[in-house]
């Protein structure tokens, strides 16, 4: 089973949508911090649409790309009624075409990407091929901004360790391995959701990568940005070693 294909059912269910909720305000005051004009905005990895609707009722015109069509399938739930494309596409490389095939790529003033959804990029040569392609659908001087896990949330909040949750009718249970060489951590989720009089068990794996402030920095700049900040997420403080979550702004040159 891919990830999130059962997942996506209960995502929200299990407020993992509030990360996006806490990203959308973050992302508004570094919009007035750095008094960023948005027009239009790509929520990559949009998941189940919650950072979409939010930037939507905003009044932002915007769009959302995810490689899950269960993730999909949830975030069209929730912006039902409302013209928000979306687009099912996978990661390292994307590409939107644009609307009256003037250029190769549609264009946004703003590329987005929150919890950690860049984390499952396996390598520097993915994240930088990721980079490009969200460059090449940016304006010029549009903005970039995204949170990422830090090699440090992978050792100590994946870890090697084991999180459970039970509701009425429905279970969960995550167990991390952390693998310090590349590093990774693998987090096997087992959902049980009740169906009927019985249960029905589904079993994921997601595995995230860690990257180093400095490679993410370089690979930025390699990729035709200016870093403008690069965050203790939910600060403006520069993120100190024992950060586990950093927020990158960067600006295409
Ligand atoms: C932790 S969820 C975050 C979803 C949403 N951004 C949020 O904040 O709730 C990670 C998302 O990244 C997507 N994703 C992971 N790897 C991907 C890839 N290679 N290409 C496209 N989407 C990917 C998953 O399908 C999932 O929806």
């Amino acid at each position: 089973m891919k990830p999130y294909d059962k997942f996506a059912y209960v995502y929200d269910r299990m407020g993992a949508d509030l990360h996006s909720v806490k990203m959308a305000e973050y992302t508004f005051r570094i919009i007035r911090k750095f008094d960023i004009r948005v027009a239009s905005l790509l929520d990559l990895c949009c998941g189940t649409g919650t950072a979409l609707k939010i930037f939507h009722e905003h009044g932002y015109n915007v769009a959302g790309l995810d490689g899950s069509t269960a993730m999909l399938s949830a975030a069209r739930k929730k912006i039902q009624g409302k013209r928000i494309p979306l687009f099912r596409q996978n990661l390292p490389c994307f590409n939107i075409p644009d609307k009256n095939k003037s250029r190769k790529a549609r264009r946004f003033d703003l590329v987005t990407s929150f919890f950690d959804s860049l984390n499952y990029l396996k390598n520097k040569t993915e994240l930088k091929a990721a980079f490009h392609s969200v460059n090449r659908h940016l304006e010029p001087g549009g903005w970039f901004i995204f949170d990422m896990n830090t090699p440090e949330a992978l050792k100590t909040l994946w870890g090697s360790q084991c999180y459970a949750g039970a509701e009425n009718d429905l279970a969960w249970i995550f167990q991390n391995d952390y693998n310090p060489d590349q590093p990774s951590a693998a987090c096997r989720v087992t959902l049980f959701v009740k169906k009927g009089k019985g249960w029905q068990r589904h079993n994921e794996c997601h595995i995230e990568y860690g990257f180093e402030n400095k490679d993410i920095k370089n690979l930025l700049r390699e990729s035709g940005f200016t870093v403008k900040g690069l965050y203790n997420c939910f600060t403006f403080n520069s993120p100190a070693p024992k950060t586990t979550r950093i927020c990158a702004v960067a600006r295409k040159k």
